[in-house]
């Protein structure tokens, strides 16, 4: 089959697309032949071996798994012992930070997985994994969202900003977005109520109230989180003296600042899947790239502008752009 490797730490250029062996079907896993994948920040960071402590996850000295990416959305090819929820020909979506998605095949863990909803194509759903499922678990698991709340986003336009407003406005919540001016009609139609552009007005001098504050981008500092808001919720970060700055003032301070690492499972996946069949949730994908340019959407996502999310499908397909 055809995948994309890497054997050392670097950018999106050291990626090589060869011809490799499938995988092989495990107890509890199940083989998907891959039609599309999205890209995340998290590629980067794995491929690029950054911030340097990720290292200890994922190989000290050089990567430990051979083939990269995450997100991924296919039609079940095999199925493990053990495994009952799938069958072979199911349409499915999940994701793996232990990489193996940026190829024909992949054999995935079936807890990681979904079933598609009818009617939504592979790049779409290929395109929910990692950012909804950060998403769903900032707001709901660890924000305890409860309808009539207000919620101020931070970073409110990319892969997990765009989900964040919708899902948020799913569950009843009053919903003010910060984002850059370009992007300030877009979350709007995403269902914001009120939209910041964060480089005409100084969010650090904002002086509203809210019930929780989310901040994707992660340039929030304690104080912004504790004018703003009841509770808080870590999403992202800009620089890892900022975070580390963040957890130690977190230490001695009483206000409730939950940082998290999203995990994915079937049953968050599922209501992401609702979700996008009744409607609630409409992924937006700024650009589809073909398999054969996936260095490129990695090289793309790694500027943090994205407005939605990228995609990358298995076809021979002039891209999208
Ligand atoms: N904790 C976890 O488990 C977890 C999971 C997934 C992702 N993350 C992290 O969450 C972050 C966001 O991920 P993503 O997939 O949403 O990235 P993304 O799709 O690349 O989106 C980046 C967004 O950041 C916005 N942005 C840039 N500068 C900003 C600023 N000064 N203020 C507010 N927003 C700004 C951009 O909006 P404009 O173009 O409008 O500026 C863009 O929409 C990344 O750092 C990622 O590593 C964490």
């Amino acid at each position: 089959m055809k995948a994309y490797t890497k054997t050392k730490y670097g950018g999106p250029e050291i990626l090589q697309l060869e011809e490799v062996e499938k995988p092989s079907l495990k107890d509890d896993h199940i083989l998907v032949r891959v039609m599309a994948n999205s890209a995340n920040p998290a590629d980067w960071h794995i491929l690029r071996g950054k911030p340097f402590f990720a290292r200890f996850s994922f190989g000290l000295f050089k990567p430990k798994d051979k083939i990269p990416g995450a997100d991924f959305a296919g039609i079940v090819a095999e199925v493990g012992n053990n495994v009952a929820h799938f069958k072979v020909g199911d349409r499915v979506f999940g994701e793996t930070l232990k990489g193996g998605a940026f190829a024909e095949y992949i054999c995935a863990p079936a807890t990681v997985c979904a079933i598609m909803p009818e009617g939504i194509d592979f790049p779409v759903m290929a395109s929910v994994p990692i950012a909804g499922i950060t998403a769903l678990q900032a707001l709901i698991t660890h924000g305890q969202l409860k309808a009539g709340e207000s919620i101020l986003i931070n970073g409110s336009s990319g892969g997990v900003g765009h989900f964040a407003v919708q899902i948020a406005k799913a569950y009843g919540a009053k919903v003010t977005a910060v984002c850059s001016s370009r992007n300030i009609a877009f979350v709007k139609a995403l269902g914001a109520d009120i939209a910041i552009p964060y480089d005409k007005v100084n969010i650090h001098q904002n002086d509203g109230s809210y019930d929780l504050i989310v901040d994707t981008h992660g340039n929030l500092s304690h104080n912004d989180y504790k004018r703003m808001g009841q509770r808080g919720v870590m999403v992202g970060f800009t620089t890892m003296g900022h975070m580390i700055s963040l957890l130690l003032k977190r230490a001695f301070s009483k206000f409730p600042l939950v940082q998290f690492t999203a995990e994915a499972n079937t049953k968050d996946l599922e209501t992401l899947s609702s979700l996008i069949q009744i409607g609630k949730i409409e992924v937006h994908i700024e650009k589809t790239y073909s398999y054969k340019e996936i260095p490129e959407a990695i090289k793309y996502i790694e500027a943090m502008r994205a407005k939605g999310k990228v995609a990358m499908v298995w076809e021979d397909v002039d891209s999208k752009r």
